[in-house]
């Protein structure tokens, strides 16, 4: 195969397997446009939350995600990229550009991080008693800082305090209507390979210390009797409050996501305090004014007596990653 063309297939490949990535309500707000040398990734406006994200905070957090899984694809093929991040200004659009590609040696640990894309998912129940190793804990810190954003591990006050607020930010939530109907858009999409289907959601409201996002409706998903007592909570922050800082801000959470994955650390991210302004601006005082917050997790050990939950759908590659400008290379 010539080089051209295993360049065309390594990132039409790269960006199918971006597909994994999470993304808010699972909205994958992304789609991917493969060039003879480059990669490029934009957002798609239409699947933005025009009520609950009207700044599109969240919207790049998830396609950062995704741009942090066609990183690493490339990487685990051996292939070192450029990244540009939202490089014309006056196209907001498009988020990132991955071009300069080079032949380079597979990475072993990217490799490994491929194949967490695959089975890493969001299980909204309550975590075992076990706490998270204080080892586990520093890599997936690492994880986030090499990704030029931070981790702040809450200690128990803090804690206490997110979960008020987080309580804060549910009642704002359940009172708007805009914001309702949306979230009930998104869990009424099944055989779209978008949104949340009922099987991922807590058939009852899991018992945690920071309550989960109240989705309006019960889903199908069993919750034992178990209570998160031991999980951790952690709050991701970075310098900026700006659409290049939120797409870092995801890249940091997938890095961070694929690690725990790695570890057998069981993450779900809460996003509703960031979504409400006064609860966004009460966790920037939980930073004591370092940083802005983008989004919180939870961090936890998985019950291993209990199955994980089924996976989220996504969309097809076809419908995610444009192949028209390499056709002819690919066929
Ligand atoms: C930016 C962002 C915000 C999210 N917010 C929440 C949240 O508030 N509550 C929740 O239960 N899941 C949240 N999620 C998880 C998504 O719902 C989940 O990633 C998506 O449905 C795909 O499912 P999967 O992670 O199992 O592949 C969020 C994910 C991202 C990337």
């Amino acid at each position: 195969m010539s080089q051209e063309r295993q360049l065309t297939t390594a990132l039409a490949e790269a960006a199918a397997t971006a597909g994994h990535a999470p993304s808010v309500h699972n909205t994958q707000p992304w789609r991917w446009r493969v060039l003879p040398e480059a990669l490029e990734l934009r957002t798609v406006p239409d699947r933005r939350l025009s009520a609950t994200d009207p700044e599109g905070r969240l919207l790049a957090i998830s396609c950062g995600a995704a741009l942090q899984h066609a990183r690493v694809a490339l990487a685990a093929e051996g292939w070192r990229a450029v990244v540009q991040r939202m490089p014309d200004p006056g196209d907001p659009e498009l988020l990132a550009r991955l071009t300069d590609l080079s032949r380079t040696t597979a990475d072993p640990d990217a490799m490994r991080m491929v194949q967490c894309m695959s089975v890493r998912h969001t299980d909204r129940r309550p975590v075992s008693d076990e706490p998270v190793p204080t080892a586990a804990i520093g890599e997936i810190t690492r994880a986030v800082t090499a990704e030029g954003c931070r981790l702040q591990i809450l200690n128990q006050d803090q804690v206490l305090e997110l979960a008020a607020t987080a309580g804060r930010a549910d009642t704002v939530e359940a009172e708007d209507q805009e914001l309702r109907a949306e979230l009930a858009y998104w869990t009424s999409q099944a055989g779209s390979g978008t949104g949340l289907p009922p099987e991922v959601l807590p058939d009852q409201p899991p018992q945690t210390t920071v309550p989960g996002r109240d989705f309006g409706r019960p889903g199908s998903l069993p919750v034992g009797p178990g209570h998160d007592r031991a999980a951790a909570y952690a709050l991701l922050h970075g310098d900026e409050d700006e659409p290049d800082s939120w797409l870092r801000a995801g890249e940091a959470l997938s890095a961070a996501w694929l690690t725990a994955t790695r570890l057998g650390v069981s993450v779900v991210p809460l996003s509703a305090v960031v979504e409400v302004p006064a609860t966004r601006q009460t966790l920037r005082q939980m930073l004591a004014g370092i940083g802005y917050p983008y989004i919180v997790l939870r961090l936890g050990i998985a019950d291993p007596a209990v199955a994980g939950p089924p996976h989220t759908p996504r969309l097809p590659a076809d419908q995610v990653v444009d192949t028209s400008a390499v056709r002819d290379e690919l066929s």
